[in-house]
């Protein structure tokens, strides 16, 4: 597989299936990802690789807060506070397809606070990454980690696993790291769902589409 085709066919998977994923494959793979540049070799990131007894039992903890509703605290601004033109409608049409797919039409609001829900079980995925900065750090880590992490998405593709990053995990931060031990500084970019796609689940039958280079660049020259 060249670079590019793996740039090409990675995309968010959100059904699995139950096979397991074994840590020497896991290792091997943040090796690999571990290679991503990163601003003076700081290498910023750290990873939490949780499954089985240890994903069950934080899967139930963030179930439980998140069935009492409430709004949560996300750790750090993901998205614009303010939305404008083309990111409103690109948004809007990314849940879209995302529901099309699911058959959750606009009206049901259960179905779709169901579905931001299972995102706290990695869609049932075998592994959950979770992705933090030790609290020191400037935004130059925020660029550093979003390199590792594509670098882990694609590393992946190369042992048969399929990825969706997960920013919702941020809205319980403060949770994740208390449960696991990490420092309440350091700051959790981002989860990840890692496992064996399940290729004929609805959710996973659509491909998101990509602006032309021509929208997005300039060229300067003579
Ligand atoms: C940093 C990051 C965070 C994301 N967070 C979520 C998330 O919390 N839940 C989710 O279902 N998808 C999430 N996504 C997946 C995006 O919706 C997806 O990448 C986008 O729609 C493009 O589709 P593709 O990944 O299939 O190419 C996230 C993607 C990125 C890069």
């Amino acid at each position: 597989m060249t670079v590019s085709d793996a740039l090409k066919s990675r995309r968010s998977i959100r059904a699995f299936l139950p096979q397991e994923v074994d840590e020497t494959t896991l290792k091997a793979l943040l090796a690999a990802a571990a290679h991503a540049p990163s601003g003076g070799n700081l290498q910023p990131w750290e990873v939490a690789v949780v499954t089985g007894r240890a994903k069950l039992e934080l899967d139930a903890k963030i179930a439980a807060v998140f069935a009492q509703g409430g709004k949560p605290v996300p750790e750090y601004a993901y998205y614009p506070r303010t939305w404008r033109e083309p990111f409103k409608l690109r948004r809007l049409e990314c849940g879209k397809q995302l529901y099309d797919a699911l058959k959750i039409v606009r009206d049901d609001k259960a179905g779709q606070r169901a579905q931001w829900g299972a995102n706290f079980r990695a869609f049932d995925a075998p592994v959950l990454l979770l992705f933090l900065v030790p609290g020191q750090m400037e935004k130059g880590a925020f660029v550093d980690m979003g390199i590792f992490l594509q670098s882990v998405m694609l590393a992946a593709l190369d042992h048969g696993l399929s990825t969706c990053p997960q920013a919702a995990f941020t809205e319980y931060a403060a949770l994740i790291k208390e449960h696991l031990g990490y420092p309440a500084d350091h700051v959790l970019i981002a989860g990840m769902a890692v496992g064996y796609a399940d290729l004929s689940a609805p959710v996973n039958q659509y491909r998101t589409p990509r602006a032309p280079v021509s929208s997005f660049t300039r060229f300067f020259g003579e």
